[in-house]
């Protein structure tokens, strides 16, 4: 296999960390409605309400570890010579870097961050937050936000994603229901600029004709199996070349 990679993980490669994912039956939006957390009108109606929230995730977040799907990543990026692997997250947890992953894209943002809906600033938020706060760079009280993107507002980094997704040989969608536009189109972008599209999860997800191949079974025993597969196959070819 030649040519860069682009991995889109979503909440169940965390799963198996001990983060519940949103849909599945002991997740989040089951217990939490969608609309009062995690909509740009929620936080302008009750920011209280959705610092709470966010408060409360990123204590329930803060000691988990990244699992043999994360670490298969960072095995990936490390030792596959033939183009670029960049990770694509809808995770707002930071597993990926604590497993050591590089390149990773926060497109629905990130836990430890906050940002300013006054002035834009992006400032580092590791403690709690609230709808009182002052914003260091403008000055201005209530209007820091948590830095995780909202149903309503624009998902960050999508130049460069766009460019990934034009450009990689291999797609890759790792624990995402394929639930939510526009991460659930990213599939068929870069099928439609050539890439093999392969998708890893425990069930079926709402775009799976979009994908090439399906591995069925939980992330943190395919994925590696996966990786050392697509390694193996680099290694083969690499040989076959030298025998020439
Ligand atoms: P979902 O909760 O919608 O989907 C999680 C997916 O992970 C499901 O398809 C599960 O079958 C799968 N899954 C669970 N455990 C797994 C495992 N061990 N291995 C592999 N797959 C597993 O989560 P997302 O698709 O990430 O946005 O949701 C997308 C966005 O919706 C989230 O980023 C979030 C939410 O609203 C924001 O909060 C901004």
């Amino acid at each position: 296999m030649y040519g860069d990679i682009v991995i889109l993980s979503g909440a169940g490669i965390s799963a198996e960390s001990g983060i519940p994912t949103f849909r599945d039956s002991d997740g989040l939006w089951n217990n939490h409605r969608v609309e009062d957390v995690a909509t740009i009108e929620a936080w302008y109606k009750n920011p209280a309400a959705v610092h709470a929230f966010y408060n409360q995730l990123k204590k329930d977040i803060a000691d988990k570890q990244p699992n043999p799907a994360h670490l298969a990543i960072t095995r990936l990026q490390r030792e596959y010579k033939n183009g670029a692997v960049n990770v694509v997250t809808q995770n707002v947890d930071l597993l990926h870097e604590k497993a050591g992953n590089t390149n990773v894209w926060h497109i629905h943002g990130q836990i430890d961050q906050a940002v300013c809906m006054r002035c834009g600033r992006v400032l580092p938020a590791a403690g709690d937050m609230d709808e009182k706060a002052v914003c260091p760079s403008c000055g201005v009280a209530g209007k820091i936000k948590p830095n995780i993107v909202f149903f309503g507002e624009n998902l960050l980094y999508m130049d460069k994603v766009e460019a990934l997704l034009a450009r990689c040989r291999l797609f890759v969608s790792v624990g995402t229901s394929g639930a939510v536009f526009p991460a659930n189109t990213f599939a068929r972008t870069a099928k439609y600029h050539g890439a093999e599209t392969v998708e890893f999860n425990v069930g079926e997800t709402v775009n799976r004709y979009d994908f090439d191949r399906h591995v069925t079974g939980p992330a943190g025993t395919t994925l590696p199996a996966f990786v050392d597969e697509l390694l193996k196959e680099r290694t083969e070819e690499a040989d076959i070349v030298g025998d020439r």
